[in-house]
């Protein structure tokens, strides 16, 4: 169990790692970890010797409306909660370590990140797709695993891995859901209990969507405002940002339903922006 803090000693370890012939796998994140996260570092477990879990709240991938400065952080806690998961190695770079002063360099990936969570977090995609490439230069691994609840994130990400040629396999780990379903996020930390109640109205209208699908409905317009309607039933103050049914892999908007269509949301809630998603059939 190791904790890392410097880039070059972590560079000097995975290089260890690999000359021994054992296997890495990658679960980056941005810390105050929670179940969902250490059911990424165990699905990593399964696929390598050695898991690098990184603990890093990256600056470029927030506007400045986010919530960068407010982001929940718990290093001490969550370091334990990586080793008690099984996780070998922790890695906590420091930001001016990683954006030196004349950092200039980015990784952009066109068209997938120019809709959804592109359009309404400008910059976004671009700093998230940065931090893990240089994750993936500075851990080397084989297999790098994300969650499904940031669907898009991990379209982009296998997007670049496979531009950029980075012989890492990407795993996409299912969401993990509260008792009454909400997905788990470190953003949920924010609600009173009486908010956190509501904010299961996502879920609730992803449930309908589904429902809707079952009994025949493939007009993805028609189900669209029934799921508004349930999400204002459940949290009438919600502003709902987008519903969108799409093709799974390549993120294009359908108009009718199909074997491959996934349907995810985003909205604020309380002044907390959620987004969960599921596949319809
Ligand atoms: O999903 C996240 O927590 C972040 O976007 C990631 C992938 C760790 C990059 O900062």
């Amino acid at each position: 169990m190791k904790i890392i803090r410097s880039i070059r000693k972590m560079q000097q370890v995975s290089r260890q790692i690999a000359a021994d012939g054992k296997k890495i796998g990658l679960v980056p994140t941005m810390g105050y970890l929670h179940y969902g996260h250490l059911s990424l570092i165990k699905k990593a477990r399964k696929f390598s010797d050695v898991v690098i879990t990184t603990i890093f709240v990256n600056p470029t991938q927030f506007g400045p409306n986010d919530d960068l400065n407010k982001y929940p952080r718990d290093e001490k806690g969550d370091i334990k909660k990586v080793f008690d998961a099984g996780g070998d190695i922790v890695f906590i770079p420091k930001a001016d370590h990683i954006y030196p002063k004349n950092y200039q360099t980015y990784v952009n990936v066109e068209k997938i990140t120019k809709t959804f969570e592109g359009t309404s977090r400008p910059g976004h995609f671009k700093g998230v797709t940065t931090i893990v490439s240089k994750l993936f230069n500075i851990t080397r691994p084989d297999v790098a695993v994300f969650g499904l609840k940031d669907y898009q994130q991990a379209m982009v990400i296998k997007t670049m891995t496979s531009d950029l040629d980075y012989p890492v396999k990407i795993i996409v780990a299912p969401t993990v859901r509260e008792k009454d379903g909400l997905a788990m996020s470190s953003r949920n930390k924010y609600f009173t209990t009486e908010q956190r109640q509501k904010a299961v109205c996502l879920y609730k209208a992803l449930k309908v969507a589904k429902g809707e699908v079952k009994k025949g409905e493939l007009d993805t317009g028609k189900i669209k405002r029934i799921m508004r309607r349930k999400i204002v039933e459940i949290c009438p103050s919600a502003k709902i940002d987008y519903i969108a049914f799409t093709d799974f892999l390549s993120l294009k908007p359908v108009n009718k339903i199909s074997k491959d269509c996934i349907c995810s949301l985003a909205a604020r809630l309380f002044g907390v922006r959620l987004i969960d998603n599921m596949k319809m059939k």
